[in-house]
């Protein structure tokens, strides 16, 4: 029925961030991904995964990551463990090691989400090292890379080819906490890759990890895209087909929350607004992750408007990971 998921090859491989899967791999899981969403809106069924198990290990809260693997792995006939530390022996100490060990002689993968920074991507790689069933991020603070990959789909639906297409990643000011920073860098990352052009705006507090930008220089270069750092706001947006107004800590600049809020506070002006949204191209899709602080980030005239996808957006994290999921385990 889905011959294309073995000839994939990509059973039992890790998804920590799309930048360790070729374009290949990826145009396969949005392929798949495609498919699961229309089989699913036309009631085909979809039990690709019957018996199996994924442990879903939450160290942060969450609303769309967790539903949609929970969902996800329901329609695709298995089973979701939602796990949570304290209610594990890792709150008593127990190491990467031994759970990867012991969840590996039980079912088929183990999701993570651990986005505490300077720790989380250190504890995924360190299970994935010691699993034998497949690793997959559900955010670090490194990367969030279902999150992009759903972002991309999205891209996809409305727009068509994305060569040649601008987007516009911008920090904003959310200062009702400090958000990591994975989300912008799996953006950087992955979509110059496929030919789009990124324009990364923040405030100089708010820069991403040096290697991150530098990868995504080098993932552009290859592709023959571009990636541009600005410290304007309105840069990301204009001329753009897509823009990505989300907030992140200071967390390079400094790892002290309460320097960390008060320098979030010190840009109120860094808001999308429907003035900033009239920057870009007729067809510009508002695009956020979600949760996003109405208000202080976007307006909700610009959330709510004619331009925003983020419904979309957040629906395509069930159809992109039900492909990882059926492509992985
Ligand atoms: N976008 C996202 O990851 O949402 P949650 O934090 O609700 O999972």
């Amino acid at each position: 029925m889905y011959p294309d998921i073995d000839a994939a090859g990509l059973k039992g491989r890790d998804f920590l961030s799309t930048q360790d899967w070729s374009i290949d791999e990826l145009n396969a899981l949005f392929s798949l991904a495609s498919r699961l969403k229309a089989d699913r809106r036309e009631g085909v069924p979809t039990r690709l995964l019957e018996d199996k198990t994924l442990y879903m290990i939450f160290f942060d809260s969450s609303t769309r990551t967790r539903n949609s693997f929970e969902t996800g792995i329901t329609q695709l006939g298995g089973h979701g463990i939602f796990l949570s530390p304290d209610r594990m022996q890792i709150s008593h100490g127990e190491n990467a090691r031994d759970t990867a060990n012991v969840l590996s002689r039980y079912g088929e993968a183990i999701a993570i989400r651990h986005c505490a920074h300077g720790e989380g991507n250190a504890y995924l790689s360190e299970v994935a090292a010691h699993a034998s069933i497949p690793v997959l991020s559900m955010q670090c603070d490194v990367y969030h890379p279902c999150q992009i990959l759903a972002d991309y789909l999205t891209i996809r639906e409305k727009l068509g080819d994305t060569k040649g297409l601008k987007l516009g990643v911008a920090w904003t000011s959310a200062p009702n906490y400090v958000r990591p920073i994975s989300v912008p860098q799996s953006l950087i990352l992955m979509m110059p890759r496929f030919g789009i052009d990124v324009t990364l705006a923040y405030p100089p507090e708010f820069r991403l990890q040096p290697e991150i930008e530098e990868q995504a220089r080098a993932n552009a270069a290859a592709a023959g895209a571009t990636f541009e750092v600005s410290h304007r706001f309105e840069d990301a947006f204009e001329d753009a087909d897509v823009v990505v107004p989300k907030s992140w800590g200071p967390l390079i600049h400094t790892q002290d929350h309460d320097e960390g809020i008060r320098l979030i506070e010190s840009y109120p002006d860094w808001r999308c607004d429907a003035e900033r949204m009239r920057l870009g191209k007729d067809h510009m899709l508002y695009m956020h992750p979600l949760p996003a602080d109405r208000g202080r980030e976007v307006t909700d005239e610009v959330i709510d408007g004619p331009q925003s996808v983020v419904y979309d957006e957040a629906e395509n994290r069930l159809h992109v990971q039900k492909a990882l999921m059926a492509l992985t385990m």
